[in-house]
């Protein structure tokens, strides 16, 4: 691994973000010893005019929740924190960001590692309207400058635009200051432990490679639900809609990655270019196959306008035109304000031709990958009742990661991908083409949305979602399972 000093910087510190996962996050990291104290140096950048001290006292809470303050985790926390400076400044001006360079600059002289390379890592935790901005001031005031190597990269957060012309006039932006590989777009999907699974079940297991195709399986749901609405978000959420926050990425990801043939080998770019291919083959979205939703009570926020029409929900299918997914229902489903609160991809596959059993009222063979919460991997499967009679019922064949895995601890996702970042390890990263075409997919349909052509349907908080969403599904092939 490299070494050096490591300066990384959370501008927007003191933002809900960077307090509730970038900070969380490089504190675990810390923990458990991936950032050395003689390397590395945390500063937060914002507008906000506080001290050292009180960004300290801010973050604490987050870092030490009060039901699990042990005194050694109490320990960690003041330690940790002593190694974050604060240090306030416009974002776009460039006196803030001279002085901290400034501050960078003294920590790598101070660090008992000087003699090596600088390493400086810029985490954006703040609203894409300043991405611009802020990019032309790291490139002109704070990139490392060390003679004897290292790195300046950059990390964005969704959303990266609201459009596919106002994407990529943020990509052409950030691209004319920074290369690609050091821009590092998070999608922390990406960054989930059963997500980064999904190529090891696929191609390291030889029982799905012969199965994995439309003459098999008959539809893919990949599903998002929240239990909660918008709170606290209404203004944000309201400017971009459950398609902008949820499915075009998060759930576009994980349809890549099922769907996606193999790529040549692991590296990043391998991969990224199978993914492109998915997204470049999937067709237009067609109207009779998109279902929106907004939850009672959405316009209730007084940060949310009296006529809002932004979906809090959508059912959407999409269908890829290659030979190995003709004629597949991809369903992606995303709501907030629902039942239950689970993200999980269902395989469903095609009933057994010239059934003896007659267990067909039984259900399919359903591959289930539940992303969270409670990780699991389970296969349904159609067995024989046990029991005298030869009557057949659904069961499972089940790996549940709470109990196969007692006492691993499944990684955050932002942890995991924050340490990629300062490995260079780009691979669950969105690269500037992919993000092209995924929003390439879903433009003229946001689009229709935005002028009032497509209106949501009501539906109640704590319910399914509406209930032509469920007749969407019937209608594209999916069987309800019945297990026991
Ligand atoms: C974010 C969305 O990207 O993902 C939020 O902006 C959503 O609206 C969140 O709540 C869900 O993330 P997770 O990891 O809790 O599923």
């Amino acid at each position: 691994p490299e070494t050096g000093s490591l300066s990384i910087v959370v501008l927007g510190a003191s933002g809900d973000l960077a307090k509730k996962k970038t900070f969380p996050a490089l504190f675990h990291l810390y923990r458990q010893g991936f950032l050395p104290t003689d390397e590395v140096h945390i500063f937060g950048y914002a507008r906000t005019k506080i001290s050292d001290g009180e960004l300290r006292n801010r973050l604490h809470s987050y870092l030490a929740p009060a039901k699990d303050a042990s005194a050694e985790l109490l320990g960690d926390v003041s330690k940790f924190l002593q190694l974050i400076k604060y240090v306030s400044g416009s974002y776009d001006s460039e006196d803030g960001f001279r002085l901290l360079d400034k501050e960078i600059s003294e920590h790598e002289s101070l660090k008992s590692s000087a003699e090596g390379s600088s390493r400086r890592l810029f985490y954006l935790a703040l609203p894409p309207s300043v991405y611009p901005s802020v990019c032309k001031m790291i490139k002109t005031c704070c990139m490392n400058k060390s003679d004897l190597g290292g790195w300046t990269r950059v990390v964005v957060e969704k959303p990266f635009g609201k459009d596919l012309a106002s994407a990529e006039e943020l990509s052409t932006e950030i691209g004319m200051l920074f290369e690609e590989p050091q821009i590092y777009r998070i999608d922390h999907y990406l960054g989930k432990e059963l997500v980064q699974n999904l190529l090891v079940l696929r191609f390291a297991n030889r029982m799905f490679l012969p199965l994995w195709n439309r003459d098999n399986i008959d539809n893919v749901q990949i599903v998002f639900r929240e239990d909660f609405g918008t709170e606290g978000r209404g203004g944000y959420f309201d400017q971009y809609g459950i398609i902008r926050d949820i499915i075009q990425n998060h759930l576009l990801q994980v349809l890549c990655l099922v769907a996606m043939e193999k790529p040549v080998s692991l590296k990043p770019e391998h991969i990224r270019d199978e993914k492109v291919k998915v997204l470049e083959s999937v067709l237009p979205i067609s109207d009779d196959e998109v279902v929106l939703g907004q939850y009672e009570g959405y316009r209730d926020d007084p940060t949310v306008p009296d006529e809002s029409n932004t979906p809090t929900f959508a059912t959407v299918i999409l269908r890829i035109h290659n030979e190995r997914w003709e004629g597949v229902p991809f369903i992606l489903k995303a709501g907030k304000a629902l039942n239950s609160r689970k993200a999980e991809i269902r395989v469903q596959f095609k009933d057994v031709p010239g059934d003896i059993f007659k267990c067909k009222k039984q259900g399919r063979n359903e591959f289930v990958i539940r992303l969270q919460p409670l990780e699991a991997i389970y296969m349904k499967l159609t067995v024989k009742q046990p029991g005298l009679e030869m009557s057949t019922v659904q069961s499972e064949l089940d790996l549940s990661y709470g109990q196969r895995y007692q006492g691993v601890t499944i990684p955050e996702a932002y942890e995991r991908l924050i340490l990629d970042t300062i490995r260079g390890d780009q691979q669950h990263f969105v690269r500037r083409d992919e993000l092209k075409a995924s929003w390439q997919i879903f433009t003229p349909l946001l689009h229709r949305i935005d002028k009032g052509e497509f209106k949501p349907i009501p539906y109640k908080p704590g319910s399914r979602g509406p209930k032509e969403a469920d007749q969407l599904l019937e209608k594209a092939g999916y069987v309800q399972t019945h297990g026991y």
